[in-house]
């Protein structure tokens, strides 16, 4: 990929780049929970969008994106948004640097990634990630500091992409580590690696196909619920909520809000079961945690979707130790903790089973825990 973007760069540039890279995520439980101020326990993982870069004296951005085959400019003013939805995220990074008296000067760039697009696994936060590391590196000199580079992402997905999300996909692209998953306390920012090279057991997506498209989903909407139910509880998030307070408001709040609240609770009280369980090295009940999450995001939150409801029936006739539907839902992947000597078998039965009812096969990818926002 290296090569390819270099030589695509010297084709359009006459300058020599940088080349940055940032990582896509995997979770392996708390979904949700990251805009209700709880816990989340994210990973970056060995997909990646890079990008070469360098300034070019203007005050002109100017970048090629060659898995779309697309080529877009901008100004850096507020005004000068870019038509093409994917040259907002780096329009969008731009302005959020600016925003914070950070520098930004003009640049060209040519970028291409295999994060799979709309699987689930934050192509966009490694996109937004990487230009944030990559701007801070050459006009910042590293000033920014990574948590608020997680926060440029974040609001340039709020203000200029039209999705509300937490922290966690740009917090796991900007920090992650090789091997390590990080526990994240979305409320006071607190955070703690663990690392995760189980003997016996491996981490396995299983991508359903069906694309998602947060923007468009009605993720905004779970948000809201979330919100209304905190307000109506007096309280700033959902974080200090708890079971018996959500019961005692249940008249006053719709089913629906009740169900969503009800998830994020227990969504919560998870995280912490499974941190407990992994340092235990128990990965049976960090397994049944992943399945009871499943549960929860089905039928309370709503984010699933048949398809990977049906992955999910098919990891629980297998015997598989854990499984889920991971990110944001509305399609995308499912994440599998399963014993390395079923994964083949497992395979080869999802595939057939799956194409059977639906007419094509799922992809598969085995997780690699990795580094996150680099120089390359
Ligand atoms: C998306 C959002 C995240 C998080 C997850 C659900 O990936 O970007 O902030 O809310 O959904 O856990």
């Amino acid at each position: 990929m290296k090569e390819k973007i270099l030589e695509e760069f010297r084709r359009r540039f006459d300058t020599s780049p940088e080349l940055y890279a940032s990582s896509g995520r995997i979770n392996l439980i708390g979904e949700h929970t990251d805009y209700n101020e709880g816990y989340v326990f994210p990973g970056a993982i060995d997909k990646v969008i890079m990008a070469a870069i360098a300034p070019n004296g203007s005050d002109m951005v100017r970048v090629y994106s060659m898995d779309i085959g697309e080529y877009a400019e901008f100004g850096l003013r507020e005004e000068d948004a870019p038509e093409q939805s994917w040259a907002r995220y780096i329009f969008g990074v731009c302005r959020e640097i600016l925003k914070r008296g950070g520098e930004v000067k003009g640049f060209d760039a040519v970028f291409a990634g295999n994060v799979p697009l709309g699987a689930g696994l934050s192509s966009s936060a490694a996109l937004e990630s990487c230009f944030a590391f990559a701007l801070d590196d050459m006009f910042n000199c590293n000033r920014i500091g990574k948590l608020t580079l997680a926060r440029i992402g974040q609001s340039t997905e709020h203000n200029y992409c039209g999705v509300k999300c937490g922290i966690m996909d740009q917090f796991a692209s900007i920090m992650g580590k090789k091997g390590k998953l990080i526990r994240l306390d979305c409320r006071s920012m607190d955070y703690e690696y663990f690392p995760f090279a189980p003997e016996e057991y491996e981490l396995l997506l299983v991508d359903s196909k069906v694309k998602h498209e947060l923007a468009d989903s009605p993720y905004n909407k779970r948000r809201e619920s979330c919100e209304r139910v905190a307000n109506k509880l007096g309280l700033p998030s959902l974080r200090e909520a708890t079971k018996e307070m959500l019961d005692r408001i249940r008249d006053d709040i719709s089913a629906e809000d009740y169900s969503r609240a009800k998830f994020v609770i227990e969504e919560k009280e998870r995280v912490l079961a499974v941190s407990d369980a992994l340092l235990a090295r128990d990965y049976e009940t960090v397994g049944r945690k992943m399945y009871e999450t499943h549960d929860g995001l089905s039928k309370d939150y709503e984010v699933s979707c048949e398809e990977l409801d049906f992955l999910n029936d098919l990891a629980r006739e297998n015997r598989v130790t854990g499984s889920r539907i991971m990110g944001g839902g509305f399609g995308g992947c499912t994440i599998n903790l399963i014993k390395k000597d079923q994964t083949e078998a497992f395979i080869a039965k999802v595939k057939e089973k799956f194409a059977e009812r639906y007419g094509h096969e799922p992809a598969f990818y085995p997780v690699v825990i990795s580094d996150g926002a680099r120089r390359v």
